[in-house]
């Protein structure tokens, strides 16, 4: 698939020059239908390596791949007509250096039709968005909570607190000056969040963060309640449809033991019904 960028959809300027404005709003998807259902409501849509533990099962983000996000890319691509598509970098695509980092964002870009990708990392990964921002890939940077480095994170930990503020404070200054057109801040302290936001002149965009955002993201199946593992804090259910979907399951389920389904109404008859007689007039 070819890129196409969407004609009506905002491009990393416009979402930049919503700073200190009507807060933008976004969400994940990783499905076509999903995505036609956000994409009026969303200013931009992000399709999340959360797809690796959302709908794949695995149980963190460092299992995705490059064809993982490009299929769901391209899936997401399709049910959008004004929101702007971003997509994530997964694990080790990015981390080796700005020329590895360039070779996949071009590629997720050139495959997908996205206008923006986003990775994860503060100071550490300046050097890597300048290189790609002067190249042409507009790059939504990600900090606080940092999914892909659990492992060095100690967990799914909130960032920032305390003696920590100072480096969370140094990432986001750091990610605004090497040239990201928005910053995700995940899970860092609402007092934090807010201090970040008044400070960077890109929109902050909170997960966890603060209602001060520039703008919010949840991860869709968290919040209609299809992903229930677990729920973190920070999600808010606006729906309950993991449950729903279930009892749909167990209806059919005993109505197919019971043979009510299929009714007279789901088959077929022996023979065409007779075709209808042309109107006249
Ligand atoms: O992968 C993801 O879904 C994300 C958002 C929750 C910010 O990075």
């Amino acid at each position: 698939m070819s890129a196409t960028a969407k004609k009506q959809a905002p491009n990393a300027e416009d979402i930049r020059a919503r700073k200190g404005g009507t807060p933008l709003v976004s969400l994940t998807a990783y499905t076509t239908p999903m995505a036609r259902l956000m994409d009026k409501h969303c200013d931009f849509v992000l399709v999340g390596d959360s797809v690796g533990m959302v709908l794949h099962g695995l149980t963190s983000t460092l299992g995705v791949t490059m064809e993982m996000m490009i299929l769901h890319g391209q899936a997401v691509a399709r049910g959008l007509e004004r929101a702007m598509l971003v997509i994530d970098m997964p694990f080790g695509s990015y981390e080796e250096g700005p020329q590895q980092a360039f070779r996949n964002a071009a590629r997720l870009m050139a495959e997908t039709g996205c206008a923006a990708v986003k990775l994860e990392g503060g100071v550490e990964m300046a050097e890597t968005i300048r290189f790609l921002v002067k190249r042409g890939i507009p790059v939504m940077a990600h900090i606080g909570l940092t999914p892909q480095s659990i492992n060095t994170l100690g967990g799914y930990k909130v960032q920032g607190r305390d003696a920590q503020a100072e480096a969370v404070l140094a990432d986001a200054r750091a990610v605004a000056e090497a040239g990201a057109f928005s910053v995700v801040l995940e899970k860092v302290p609402q007092k934090l969040a807010d201090k970040i936001t008044a400070e960077v002149a890109i929109p902050t965009i909170g997960i966890g963060a603060s209602a001060g955002c520039d703008g919010q993201i949840l991860v869709v199946d968290d919040m209609l309640g299809f992903f229930t593992a677990f729920k973190p804090k920070f999600v808010k259910r606006y729906a309950d449809l993991g449950p729903m979907a279930e009892a749909g399951i167990a209806e059919y389920a005993a109505e197919v033991r019971a043979r009510s389904f299929p009714a007279a109404e789901h088959v077929f008859a022996d023979q065409a019904p007779a075709a209808k007689a042309p109107s006249k007039g």
